[in-house]
């Protein structure tokens, strides 16, 4: 049984499913359609046209269908869309049609029902990979780092957040090999080790992943690594992995790309696609703010408070006008409703929120 329903620009036909679930049939979740969003963006906003696009685990083909229809016309070369689910493959192409998307001998669509390491690995190769699995994006790295261009973006999502954030150490020391912590900034510490889980795949090949823009949301990370060549790049991404706060390895450079997330956010509020989307414009906003300021973590409002046993803290928004200033930066973190990013030394800021004790 099916439903049509509307997403963004686009109309797809989905299962009708009581819970949102692998065992649905073939897998449709509406609440990644900011995570989709985002893509879309991301690529409008890249200094690179004519892109060879692979979506190899595709679904509904939801993603491809949202690329082919929003993004703009000459940032697309060719899309191939792969799934090794036939029942995919057969609502792919519905809904390819249901969109009026002419894919039958065109050379610029092709559609694949393959194991996706198989469809990756006999490929030439591609500008945009979108690896999105159901939990950890571990079986799909290595095709993905091997057939990534250079300067090509490698797009990841895991939804293994219980392993990443530290629910479980050991499962996140055996699949990313880091050890992670389940405290107040886990949500950062769990996408700095999945960044450098996958630059450990790439480095093997002499290729350096840099973040251009990472997030975590709700039930899911989310990482855009470029890819770029040579070996001194590598070594510089490695020498960047260190413990922090009791966790790690993990990749402790910057998690975007300040002037690529500024054009995002601009390209944003100006397409009628998105401007009316408040909950993605309000996350992105914080994200700009956010990749202005240089740190590794976050401080945590509610930690702070319980910790030092303060009842009554100032508002956080007071707190953040307070440090800046004090000649620091400051902003909210996407990360978490209670933290603020921050350049200050834990200790000034220590004093600072003495001081705004009420
Ligand atoms: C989470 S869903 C993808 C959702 C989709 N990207 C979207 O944006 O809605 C994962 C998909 O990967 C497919 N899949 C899982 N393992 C695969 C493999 N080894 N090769 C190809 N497809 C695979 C599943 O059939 C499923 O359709």
């Amino acid at each position: 049984m099916h439903k049509i329903i509307e997403e963004c620009s686009i109309k797809l036909r989905v299962p009708k499913a009581e819970k949102i679930s692998k065992a649905m049939g073939v897998f449709y979740n509406p609440a990644m359609s900011i995570n989709r969003d985002i893509s879309v963006l991301l690529l409008n906003s890249i200094n690179k046209d004519m892109l060879q696009i692979a979506d190899p685990l595709a679904a509904t083909g939801v993603r491809s269908i949202r690329f082919l229809k929003e993004m703009d016309k000459n940032k697309i070369k060719n899309i191939c869309i792969n799934d090794y689910d036939k029942d995919s493959i057969e609502l792919i192409k519905q809904n390819l049609a249901l969109n009026k998307v002419q894919y039958k001998n065109n050379k610029k669509i092709s559609i694949k029902n393959e194991d996706a390491n198989l469809f990756l690995l006999n490929s030439a190769g591609f500008d945009y990979i979108d690896i999105d699995p159901f939990g950890t994006p571990n079986p799909f790295l290595d095709a993905a780092c091997k057939r990534i261009s250079r300067g090509g973006v490698l797009a990841v999502t895991a939804t293994d957040t219980s392993a990443l954030c530290g629910t479980f150490p050991n499962a996140c020391i055996r699949k990313y090999w880091a050890l992670p912590k389940k405290d107040a900034i886990m949500h950062e510490t769990g996408l700095r080790i999945l960044i450098r889980k996958a630059q450990l795949v790439a480095a093997q090949y002499d290729k350096a992943l840099i973040p251009i823009f990472s997030y975590s949301k709700e039930h899911y990370m989310r990482i855009f690594l470029r890819a770029e060549k040579g070996k001194s790049k590598v070594d510089d991404v490695l020498s960047l992995h260190r413990y922090f706060n009791d966790a790690g390895p993990m990749w402790t450079g910057a998690l975007w790309d300040k002037n690529l997330v500024n054009k995002i956010c601009i390209n944003a509020r100006r397409d009628k696609i998105f401007n009316k989307n408040k909950e993605l414009i309000k996350f992105l906003k914080i994200i700009k703010d956010e990749s202005e300021i240089n740190s590794v973590g976050f401080y945590d409002l509610h930690d702070i408070c319980e910790k030092n046993k303060i009842k009554n803290m100032q508002k956080k928004d007071a707190i953040i006008e307070k440090i800046k200033k004090s000649g620091y930066k400051a902003s909210e973190t996407h990360f978490s409703g209670h933290g603020l990013r921050s350049d200050i030394p834990l200790k000034i800021l220590y004093s600072l929120t003495k001081i705004i004790i009420q």
